[in-house]
């Protein structure tokens, strides 16, 4: 995606084929840099800081941190360590591990000799697959939001398309494109007039942070909200409908996406405003039915809710104290809302109702 005129992925082997090039997120918006990667403690760091974040990207910058320790030490027992240190990075996002463990069934046949060079292999293919299963999400979501639109009441045919989404679910989840930012690109590119309302997302504020960045990147119409004003935007026709992306979906089509994620959907199921989540193939974890029970929920550290982030008068990038001193924070990361609160699954294979059911239907192969 575009960048002041520039195109950039969130992730790239570097010239030198053995270094991993990213974005640095936790910089965003204020100031655009890079990082280079060389070590696979390099890849574990940036995954737990979030210099990396978003399922699909956690998964890929995995992948390639096993590239990093093989380079080094290509043993079973190096790749057994480099695979539990990544692995225990962030515990909610399958992608992560779904892609550790492409990489090691890829590896583990081979001579110690050959296994760096099959897991760049690896990585390059899961990014690439990343990119063309966002590509497609975006079509289908596509298809969907000229849907809405047209089924919009004449008075309201003149008035943008209002889409609203929680965290950041675009490209800089991803390689390219994103999940539930994607169908909001194509239907922008294809000229649709859409407006996203955009969640701030606390505690981190990927939101106001990073989709707002993208979204403005991109020149499509958009609005930063506190996250408590969806639910009133909803009671007065503001939404036509909401669409988010998931860390892990259950083969029932539980969803779990970033904290507050659950609250959008039950505001949204109470004003007949549907409920989309966008996602890939890599994020269905099968051996899962029921979100709320099953799935590890990362609690992240308090200060990330009793601080926050932005940038001061004088340009520098700061962390401010919010709550008082002595009062705690409690900071779970994720929420599951139940699939009987999403109106449909927008997956790389088409548009399917969240139930184990149409899952199946769509992924016979899996
Ligand atoms: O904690 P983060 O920023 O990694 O959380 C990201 C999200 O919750 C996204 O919505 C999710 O990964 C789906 S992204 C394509």
């Amino acid at each position: 995606m575009n960048i002041d005129g520039q195109a950039w992925r969130t992730i790239w082997l570097e010239a030198d084929g053995r270094s991993v090039g990213v974005i640095d997120q936790t910089l965003l918006p204020h100031c655009f840099t890079t990082r280079t990667l060389t070590t696979c403690h390099a890849a574990a760091e940036a995954i737990q800081t979030m210099v990396v974040r978003g399922a699909p990207l956690i998964g890929v910058t995995g992948a390639y941190g096993l590239m990093l320790a093989l380079q080094v030490d290509a043993s079973d027992e190096a790749l057994a360590t480099a695979f539990d240190q990544l692995n225990a990075t962030r515990p909610t996002a399958v992608n992560l591990r779904w892609a550790l463990e492409r990489v090691r069934q890829r590896v583990l046949p081979l001579p110690a000799s050959e296994r760096a060079a099959a897991a760049r292999e690896e990585a390059a293919l899961i990014a690439e697959e990343d990119v063309a299963m966002c590509a497609s999400i975006g079509d289908h979501g596509l298809g969907l939001l000229q849907t809405l639109a047209r089924a919009r009441s004449p008075q309201r045919q003149e008035q943008p398309l209002h889409v609203l989404t929680h965290c950041n679910a675009g490209w800089l989840a991803t390689v390219d494109w994103g999940t539930a930012l994607a169908p909001i690109y194509k239907a922008h590119r294809a000229g649709l007039n859409i407006h996203v309302w955009v969640d701030e997302t606390r505690p981190r504020n990927q939101g106001a942070s990073l989709t707002a960045y993208e979204l403005g990147r991109e020149g499509v119409p958009h609005t930063v909200i506190v996250d408590n004003a969806g639910g009133h935007l909803m009671q007065h026709g503001q939404v036509d409908a909401v669409i988010v992306g998931t860390d892990r979906t259950t083969r029932r089509g539980d969803v779990c996406n970033k904290i507050g994620t659950y609250l959008k959907a039950l505001a949204a199921h109470d004003n007949d405003v549907p409920f989309y989540v966008a996602l890939p193939a890599s994020t269905i974890d099968w051996a899962i039915g029921d979100g709320v029970a099953e799935i590890p929920i990362e609690a992240r550290a308090a200060a990330e809710v009793t601080h926050i982030q932005g940038r001061d008068p004088a340009g520098a990038v700061n962390s401010v104290q919010l709550t008082p001193d002595g009062s705690d924070g409690f900071n779970p990361a994720f929420d599951v809302t139940p699939a009987r609160l999403v109106t449909a699954l927008i997956t790389d294979r088409g548009v399917a109702p969240a139930s184990e059911q149409a899952l199946k239907g769509l992924y016979v192969d899996a």
